[in-house]
């Protein structure tokens, strides 16, 4: 965007002020981008799909205001809710982001979108599903889809990797995870069920394995202290993984719930090793087969949680205290902590691969079908 300001002083100076794509971007960029978009030689991904086509849109028509597609007609509704999801976002900074994330796909031209996502965190740029804090010694990885309840999207797994990866690598010495909004987490977006592409159900599912085998494995080999700061009811992964967790401390408006058979799915996160660990087989089974969802307080008792607060008070005092643990030497936590999991972590990875490989069977199962096709027809509510 070209600026003219005039200043008028005896005699007239028009100054050009140059605002570059950092303030906008202009149409001719735009177009360029449009074209740069069909050189790419490698399938960005459907996430970065779905954000191109939304900034598009928002771009070119402004807000989305179109009727919302059905439920099960998967692909118009993933494209509609990307556009829904940028809101009033003018069309000049749709334009600019379009032109912003073509460009970096044409400088990561070669590399993956896991590798492009890491580079963005690195660099300080913006995730589109997280918000990563640092402070008072404690980075702080925020869960930030609370309209849909903090579920996992395919991007945010792989932003959620790129942030663990982050925070294992700065001065932080704990890295907390909490949800935005009144849920900690309701687990997998199921929506990830319905983004099939060239392959069909099988490929989408290996994929799908191997995001999630990299996923569980970011807190298996996580070095630092990891706390989750359990703001509401958490669901599937967000729960499986809390047994990789050095401390869990949850409202008491917290529920845990893994609906693994009712989805005719199976265990991960390593909790078919951890939580019979933690808690006994017997009180494990009735979580991880019988879908029993567990009380804040009956968590605790059972060893998964660390401590409950009142909802009132759960953010003052947790804080505090994750502050004051901050304090402490670093390498001293650092270093015990190391000790208390090596260990385990081949058997946690093993127990991983394991988890992994019956799921990618399970996720091309009827059983794992009917049940996601009944919750977005409404039927099914966990
Ligand atoms: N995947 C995809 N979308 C999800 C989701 C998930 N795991 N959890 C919530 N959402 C979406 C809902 O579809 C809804 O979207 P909409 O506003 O476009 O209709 C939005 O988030 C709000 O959820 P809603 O169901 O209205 O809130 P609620 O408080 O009544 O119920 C849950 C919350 C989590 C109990 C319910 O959404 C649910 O059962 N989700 C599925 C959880 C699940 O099966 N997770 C996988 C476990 S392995």
């Amino acid at each position: 965007m070209v600026v003219c300001v005039c200043v008028c002083g005896g005699v007239c100076v028009c100054v050009c002020v140059c605002v570059s794509a950092s303030a906008g971007a202009t149409v001719q960029q735009f177009e360029e981008a449009k074209s740069k978009l069909s050189t790419l030689k490698n399938d960005p991904g459907n996430e970065v799909k779905l954000r191109i086509y939304a900034l598009f849109k928002q771009a070119t028509q402004g807000p989305c205001n179109t009727p919302r597609p059905g439920m099960l007609d998967f692909v118009n509704k993933a494209k509609w809710d990307a556009w829904k999801s940028l809101g009033s976002t003018p069309q000049d900074d749709a334009r600019q982001q379009y032109c912003k994330l073509i460009e970096s796909l044409v400088e990561e031209e070669g590399g993956s979108s896991t590798q492009l996502t890491t580079k963005a965190a690195g660099s300080g740029a913006v995730y589109e599903t997280l918000l990563v804090t640092k402070e008072d010694n404690i980075t702080t990885i925020t869960l930030n889809r609370p309209a849909k309840k903090n579920a996992i999207t395919t991007g945010m797994y792989n932003e959620i990797i790129a942030a663990l990866e982050q925070a294992a690598k700065d001065e932080s010495v704990i890295a907390v995870f909490t949800g935005a909004g009144d849920f900690y987490c309701s687990g997998n977006d199921l929506t990830n069920f319905s983004k099939i592409q060239d392959g069909g159900v099988q490929e989408a599912a290996r994929r799908g394995g191997d995001l999630l085998r990299k996923y569980v494995k970011a807190y298996i080999d996580f070095p630092k202290l990891l706390v989750a700061v359990v703001n509401g009811p958490a669901v599937g992964v967000s729960v499986t993984v809390l047994g990789l967790f050095d401390l869990v401390y949850a409202t008491e408006r917290a529920t845990f719930h893994t609906p693994f058979s009712q989805l005719g799915q199976s265990a991960e996160g390593c909790s078919s090793y951890t939580f019979p660990k933690i808690m006994g087989a017997a009180k494990a089974s009735e979580m991880l087969l019988f879908n029993k969802k567990l009380t804040a307080v009956q968590a605790c008792e059972l060893g998964l949680v660390t401590e409950v607060f009142p909802d009132s008070s759960f953010q003052s005092e947790v804080w505090a205290r994750l502050k004051a643990y901050a304090k402490l030497p670093h390498n001293s936590l650092t270093l015990s902590k190391q000790l208390i999991r090596s260990g385990e972590k081949e058997r946690l990875h093993a127990v991983n691969n394991a988890e992994v490989e019956l799921l990618v069977e399970r996720w091309t199962s009827d059983e794992c079908l009917t049940a996601i096709m009944s919750f977005f027809q409404g039927k099914a509510k966990l």
